[in-house]
């Protein structure tokens, strides 16, 4: 009787303990997690990425920013992919994933090959997370493994999209508020947005920077005057494309096609190519994050990876919550 005391406070420590891991990390997801019911499953992926990317270098960097928008809405449960229908408009459908959001087709593909040897046994949202890892790899080399087990939601709403998403617009104090919200700290948010390194933007996101910045300077002075004046041969004026024609730039002009830390040379060197990027410089909240990504890029693409995984882990569905879809752009019946 007199060991109860102790052992009962013991006991009760152990279970807070457990309690805060799981509410502060994701204690559901596991690293192999289809190992025995679905051991094909991530190779499968990886196939269908490699092949897609050798096909189109752009769909590394469409298939890393859907997994960001999968998680930023809704938690990463695969509702980004879910397609409208008559009675509902879809994540897919906010102008910020359509027409811009690209690579649902190789999800698709990859989950129809693990329907065929395994049904309804891997979810669309751990598809999407692999996706990622294989298009980090391709494109920038670096290797990691990512914990699955993730569940699909039932539910994808185009109007969950402006709470959620970041606009280009955003400044750096904006950004790290809802990287925050996301449970996300001020250096994951500078480190992830080392995954503008590839792909490209638009020029409606930016092109205010380039035209009508404010009433008394009609170019951002926070972008190099050489690059707004190569970047104005690329994107029309917003007067004369009449909203029919809107090209895409690279992100990062430097290595456009590779997953590095160039980007955050860029952004020292002025090329931030979004108000979203080049903030990060010109913000004293994350000007040294980004000189010291420059700096060292083998501690930016460690970080970076980390920070995926811990993105992988927001919000996400686990045991029985949600579903198993059997396609990825629609619900179960
Ligand atoms: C920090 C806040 C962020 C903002 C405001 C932002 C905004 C944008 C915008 C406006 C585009 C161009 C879309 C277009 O017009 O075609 C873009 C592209 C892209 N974003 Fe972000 N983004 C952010 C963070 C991230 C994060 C965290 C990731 C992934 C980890 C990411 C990955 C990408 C990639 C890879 C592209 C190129 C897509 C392609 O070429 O298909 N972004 N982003
Ligand atoms: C326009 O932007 C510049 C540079 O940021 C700033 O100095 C100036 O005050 C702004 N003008 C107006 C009218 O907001």
């Amino acid at each position: 009787m007199a060991m109860a005391g102790p052992q009962t406070s013991f006991l009760l420590s152990v279970v807070v303990i457990i309690l805060s891991v799981a509410s502060t990390t994701s204690v559901s997801l596991k690293v192999g997690f289809y190992k025995s019911t679905c051991p094909s499953a991530e190779a499968i992926v990886s196939k269908a990425v490699n092949k897609a990317i050798s096909t189109n270098p752009g769909i590394a960097a469409g298939l890393i920013r859907m997994h960001f928008h999968d998680c930023f809405v809704r938690g990463c449960d695969g509702s980004v992919l879910i397609e409208s229908t008559p009675g509902n408009i879809a994540e897919r459908d906010h102008p910020a994933n359509n027409p811009s959001l690209r690579g649902f087709e190789v999800i698709e593909e990859a989950k129809a090959e693990i329907e065929a040897v395994c049904p309804q046994t891997v979810s669309c949202a751990d598809i999407v997370a692999f996706a990622a890892r294989d298009s980090v790899y391709k494109a920038g080399g670096i290797n990691y493994q990512v914990p699955s087990g993730r569940r699909d939601g039932r539910v994808s709403l185009k109007d969950n999209i402006p709470n959620n998403l970041p606009p280009p617009s955003f400044n750096a104090m904006q950004l790290v508020d809802l990287f925050a919200r996301k449970g996300l700290s001020v250096d994951e948010m500078v480190t992830l947005s080392g995954a503008h390194s590839i792909g490209v933007s638009h020029c409606s996101a930016f092109s205010d920077r380039l035209y009508s910045f404010n009433s008394t300077h009609p170019q951002d002075p926070s972008m190099d005057p050489t690059f707004v004046e190569l970047l104005k041969t690329k994107c029309p004026p917003p007067t004369n494309n009449g909203g029919f024609s809107d090209p895409t730039v690279a992100l990062d002009s430097s290595t456009p096609n590779r997953l590095d830390n160039k980007y955050y040379s860029g952004l020292k060197n002025h090329h931030g190519l979004l108000t979203s990027d080049q903030t990060l410089y010109g913000s004293m909240l994350t000007r040294q994050r980004v000189a010291n990504n420059a700096k060292d890029g083998s501690t930016w693409a460690y970080k970076f990876v980390k920070a995926m995984v811990h993105m992988g882990s927001i919000e996400v569905l686990s045991g029985s919550q949600g579903e198993i879809r059997k396609r990825c752009g629609a619900i179960n019946n």
